[in-house]
């Protein structure tokens, strides 16, 4: 019992003002407050009825292989090599998968947690509370969505390669380059058109995954495949060519020496981003739990190994100084002299980053799918393709966005966004994870991060926060830029629409808070009767808003208190009858009225009454001390009888039987 009420529901909130709380406290409160994990069962539940179980341990390592391996070594790993690091990026790749294994265990962990759609956002949402869940699913759009861009642009390169290498075409450069580029401290524009083949490979790889997991898991798959083989070709043909010499100065002078190589690092960072699009995908995928973690590892283990095989040929076969260009890998392999192997590079990379575009565009809708049903971004995102059961219209709109920035902004730019956001991420998830260790000591965890909860999270977190301080400022700024706007948007929207801040109650249950709280013009231990009257409404106005989705709120004046000729009970029949609630004083301009009715709340969301009990069920609501004296309430999950004197609470396990106490106030 104890149990569940630690691991599962007891979260100690309560979406009400309560007694004598200051309007701050109570804001503040809702800012922290937790997804509760039963809540987030029962998303899992319902999705099961919306998506396919089709992906198991080997398809799960597919995804993230599918994420990981791009444009980070095929095009940043020259970059690093050649502005930052020298042959020493093969350490920095070291480093950089170290950083991205500790935060690996902590996804996994996370994951065999929490395995449901939303990654990080839902961890975030789970531990710390709404406004870092808020703060986390917005940056995860820089590493989804744009790293989707940066990655397209990657393509691009690599597109017009594979054409002028095979078949001597060449597209006219205005056509493939960025219109936008970012040069001391402003944009400017480069005289460029736009990035044509960046921008058709988002819109077409979005058209693919628009049409169903199932087909996309298998694309994925045999891009995975070969750009994996492709790889480990390149190795082994390159190494009879590979010359001593290159290797030195291992360190470059010019760059800084180790320093160049931990900026190489924070370059090449990126091309670890993605193992945790294994997460979002929890929802499809089978025995989660379990598959999750080995999916997420297996993909970090198999990257590093590949990169730090493929660097150092490469360094060894190019002089770091001539891997400055937008096909580095390429230019590399050519030094061979086997044409073959050009071509062969270049379809490698053509496929590798497709694949990393398919699953970065897979993952970013699922998020917003994630977001979309706590609330904190309209529902449209909820939206899931009767047919084809994917999330629609969030797929569309990302694919969308994404091909725009990969048409107009330059590699570098999208590349940083993208980097500075997910190290950020990383650092949530590591501190989510010792933060959970505490909260949620009883809930079952199929994998746990070895060491205990400080040593390897904690060391996860501090080196997040070392790439982020290695990271450009300009990137940093822009970080701080797009947060910034993000909290613009929760405030105006996610705050006010938030469905664990703004829970939507059945009509027995609000029966019960008015019973409690608001009946006879009784005024109870400090709650003023005005604000029980107010939050009252606002919930019965939710419903309303819920029930009837398109109805405006202009449509409505409620008086929370029920006229002498409507009980409470009659007053729910006459809503039903009328579709309006009798007439009074609207209660909506009450301070406390954020988000009390909102027309984009109910479209297209389930309205099963067990929902409303499910939902309820995470919350507490305390009943003044004094009405429960007469009040007995039956749990019948654990066929406790409850009475006595302490306070009422209408705790999870009996908040839903909570309709059958009738407090007789005497
Ligand atoms: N890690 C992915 C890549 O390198 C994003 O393309």
């Amino acid at each position: 019992m104890d149990d569940h009420l630690d691991g599962y529901y007891y979260t100690g909130q309560t979406p009400f003002r309560k007694p004598n709380e200051s309007a701050f406290h109570f804001h503040a409160r809702r800012l922290i407050a937790i997804q509760t994990l039963g809540r987030l069962e029962y998303q899992v539940e319902e999705a099961e009825t919306k998506f396919n179980r089709a992906l198991g341990p080997i398809e799960l390592t597919f995804v993230g292989l599918g994420a990981v391996i791009g444009t980070g070594v095929f095009v940043l790993m020259g970059t690093a090599a050649s502005t930052n690091a020298g042959p020493s990026v093969t350490l920095s790749f070291m480093l950089g998968g170290f950083v991205s294994g500790i935060a690996a265990l902590s996804y996994a962990e996370m994951a065999s947690m929490i395995p449901i759609a939303g990654s990080a956002y839902t961890y975030a949402y789970a531990s710390i509370g709404e406004l870092a869940a808020w703060i986390i699913g917005w940056d995860l759009i820089l590493e989804y969505m744009i790293g989707a861009a940066t990655v397209s642009v990657g393509w691009s390169a690599y597109v017009v390669a594979f054409l002028q290498d095979a078949f001597n075409v060449s597209i006219p450069k205005t056509w493939t380059k960025a219109p936008i580029n970012w040069q001391s401290g402003a944009f400017h524009l480069t005289g460029a058109h736009f990035n044509a083949p960046a921008f058709v490979i988002s819109l077409a790889v979005t058209t693919v995954i628009y049409f169903g997991i199932h087909m996309t898991a298998r694309i994925n798959n045999v891009f995975v495949v070969f750009k994996v083989l492709v790889l480990i070709i390149v190795i082994f043909s390159m190494i009879p060519f590979v010359k001593t010499e290159h290797y030195h100065p291992y360190f470059p002078p010019e760059f800084g020496g180790v320093k160049g190589m931990l900026e190489g690092a924070s370059t090449v960072f990126f091309a670890y981003i993605g193992f945790d699009s294994v997460s979002t995908t929890a929802q499809e995928a089978r025995d989660p739990q379990v598959n999750l973690p080995i999916g997420i590892m297996a993909t970090i283990v198999i990257a590093t190994i590949i990169y730090v095989g493929i660097s150092v040929v490469t360094v060894g076969v190019a002089d770091y100084h001539d891997l400055n260009g937008d096909s580095p890998m390429v230019d590399a392999v050519r030094l061979t002299g086997m044409k073959w192997l050009v071509l062969l590079t270049e379809l490698g990379a053509l496929a590798a980053t497709t694949s990393v575009i398919l699953v970065l565009l897979i993952a970013q809708p699922r998020v917003l799918y994630a977001m979309a049903n706590d609330g904190l971004v309209p529902r449209l995102f909820a939206n899931v393709h009767p047919v084809y059961k994917t999330p629609s219209t969030s797929t569309l709109i990302s694919g969308v966005i994404c091909a725009f920035c990969g048409g107009l902004l330059p590699i570098q730019v999208l590349s940083e966004i993208s980097s500075v956001g997910t190290i950020f991420a990383y650092f949530v998830v590591n501190i989510g994870v010792i933060i959970l260790r505490y909260t949620r000591k009883t809930v079952p965890r199929r994998f746990k991060v070895p060491g205990g909860p400080f040593l390897l999270p904690g060391l996860g977190a501090a080196s997040s926060l070392l790439l982020l301080q290695g990271a450009k400022q300009d990137a940093i700024i822009r970080l701080l830029v797009w947060m910034a706007l993000g909290l613009l948007v929760y405030v105006f929207y996610g705050r006010r629409h938030s469905e664990i801040n703004n829970p939507r109650l059945d009509e027995q249950s609000m029966r019960v808070i008015h019973e409690n709280f608001s009946t006879n013009s009784l005024n109870y231990d400090g709650y003023l009767d005005d604000d029980l009257r107010q939050q009252y409404a606002r919930q019965m106005a939710r419903q309303m808003d819920y029930d009837q989705p398109r109805r405006r709120r202009s449509d409505y004046t409620v008086d929370g208190r029920p006229s002498s000729e409507h009980g409470i009970r009659d007053l729910g029949h006459s809503y039903e009858m009328s579709g309006l609630p009798p007439n009074g004083s609207s209660p909506f301009d009450d301070g406390l009225s954020d988000g009390a009715v909102d027309s984009g709340h109910g479209v297209g969301a389930p309205t099963t009454p067990s929902e409303g009990h499910r939902e309820a069920a995470d919350d507490v609501i305390d009943v003044p001390e004094h009405l429960s004296g007469h009040a007995e309430v039956k749990d019948q999950s654990s066929s406790n009888t409850r009475s006595g004197t302490q306070p009422l609470q209408a705790s999870p396990q009996t908040y839903p039987e909570m309709a059958h106490v009738s407090p007789r106030i005497s």
